[in-house]
């Protein structure tokens, strides 16, 4: 295959989220976040597996950017746990939570990674999640107070601050087909919370910016919506329904001044959006500095009258979309592998909302890694090379947008290391570095001396 260099400056990093990955669920005053309580529930986690010791990263931090130092990381992107900031989601701060974070930037930019916030990946404090959570607008502007506070002690060493991760998640899943805390099947309350999320992005980044941020983004999870045949109509209209209610409903508030006339007529059968209020539309759509995009895999439907519809995750789309199962080969996921939805994804969003530079956020793949030669302290070797293939494919899918006018600053795997892969617990690696999790032994997989080389020529 031919060798490929990316562009000057492009920025290489890794991905990890804090409920995934710190463990520490107690210390230094934290407190409980929906995730705390939905792991804890009989039958929602694989195995009851819960992020109380997770990788341990909260005491071992130091080790872990040591490793990213290692592998050449320009680059780190992490969440901050709320619940270490307000344990109640609202009220005074709690020094001691944040200080694990200056802890943490500290010791990023003493070995040169650049550190890129999400002030939101998913652990909303319990107190909040007991008010409603996301379908009580309070907690928008509660969030926005966090965000500042946040910035007030990290604003001086942080460039790039992002609200939300993946609010298609925290609102679908979380509140739609209830696979993700806090676990509710009310179609309304999804729709609710799509739209109490843009607006705590929206009062978030106004707080940062009078704060002093110069770098404030979103992350979302994007899909590459494609027919089942291009050729059939009743598909095309199926792709605009879904393509609306995972894309549009997120791009075209925060990238184009407001909701989307059918998104808004398909919700409208659901739930009257009053929660839409005046002024709501013009805060969220304030510019933003740059997009993250998340992407794993493309999603294939079709229109058909008796489709099965996509349940809590698409409401509304039973009964006119059927989503079509994946075909292989296949991750560990059961998600497919295909890079150039990456390419199409990538020119798509930079044809339609043109103007804000795009970063991926997160790109990887879970696979059964089979450690070599076992140690006492852990596997001395994980030869992955199908997670090298998926890497590989998907760097040059990216690379090609580039070649092709996209604004692209960069590609953060996801994810450092093997972690709290949510409803399926630990059974699933997506890490380039493996956790032993017994002895929390860290060790390198064959796909991150793959990376670290990608990092120092600067291409493929
Ligand atoms: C994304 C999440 C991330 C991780 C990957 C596999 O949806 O943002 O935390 O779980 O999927």
């Amino acid at each position: 295959m031919s060798s490929l260099r990316f562009p000057e400056n492009f920025l290489w990093g890794a991905a990890t989220a804090a409920y995934q990955i710190e463990g520490a669920a107690r210390d230094d005053g934290r407190g409980p976040s929906i995730w705390d309580t939905f792991s804890r529930t009989p039958g929602r986690v694989h195995q009851g597996h819960t992020g109380d010791v997770a990788c341990d990263h909260y005491h071992r931090y130091a080790e872990d950017v040591a490793l990213m130092a290692e592998l050449g990381l320009r680059a780190y992107r992490f969440s901050i746990a709320w619940p270490r900031i307000q344990p109640d989601g609202t009220g005074p701060v709690n020094p001691r939570g944040l200080d694990f974070y200056d802890r943490l930037v500290d010791a990023l930019l003493a070995r040169g990674i650049d550190p890129i916030v999400t002030l939101y990946h998913w652990d909303l404090p319990q107190s909040l999640g007991d008010r409603g959570g996301w379908t009580n607008r309070d907690t928008a502007e509660h969030f926005a107070t966090y965000a500042a506070a946040t910035y007030g002690r990290l604003g001086d060493r942080v460039d790039v601050w992002t609200t939300l991760n993946e609010p298609w998640c925290s609102a679908y899943l979380g509140y739609g087909s209830g696979v993700h805390a806090p676990g509710e099947q009310d179609p309304a309350a999804a729709f609710t919370a799509v739209h109490h999320l843009l607006l705590g992005h929206g009062l978030a980044a106004r707080a940062l910016r009078a704060a002093g941020a110069r770098t404030v983004g979103i992350t979302l999870n994007p899909a590459d919506v494609r027919p089942a045949d291009g050729s059939s109509a009743a598909d095309a209209a199926a792709v605009r329904l879904v393509d609306g209610l995972h894309n549009r409903i997120f791009l075209d508030p925060l990238l184009a001044g407001g909701y989307p006339e059918d998104v808004l007529e398909h919700v409208g059968r659901i739930v009257e959006p009053t929660f839409v209020r005046d002024g709501d539309e013009k805060l969220i759509a304030a510019p933003i500095d740059l997009l993250g995009i998340n992407y794993y895999q493309p999603t294939y439907v079709a229109g058909r009258p008796d489709g099965a519809g996509g349940g809590g995750a698409y409401p509304g789309t039973d009964g006119a979309v059927e989503f079509l199962p994946p075909v292989g080969p296949l991750t560990d996921m059961g998600w497919m592998v295909e890079p150039a939805g990456l390419t199409r994804l990538l020119e798509r969003i930079a044809t339609d909302y043109p103007g804000v530079p795009l970063l991926i956020t997160e790109n990887g793949a879970a696979y059964p890694d089979k450690p070599g030669v076992d140690s006492p302290g852990g596997p001395s070797q994980v030869l992955d090379t199908d997670r090298i293939a998926y890497l590989e494919g998907h760097l040059r899918a990216a690379h090609e947008a580039i070649s092709r006018g996209v604004d692209l600053r960069g590609y953060l795997v996801w994810s450092l290391l093997d972690n709290f892969e949510w409803a399926e617990g630990y059974r699933r690696r997506f890490g380039i570095v493996h956790v032993d999790y017994l002895t929390q032994r860290r060790t390198p997989k064959s796909s991150a001396r793959w990376y670290q080389e990608v990092i120092s020529r600067n291409g493929l």
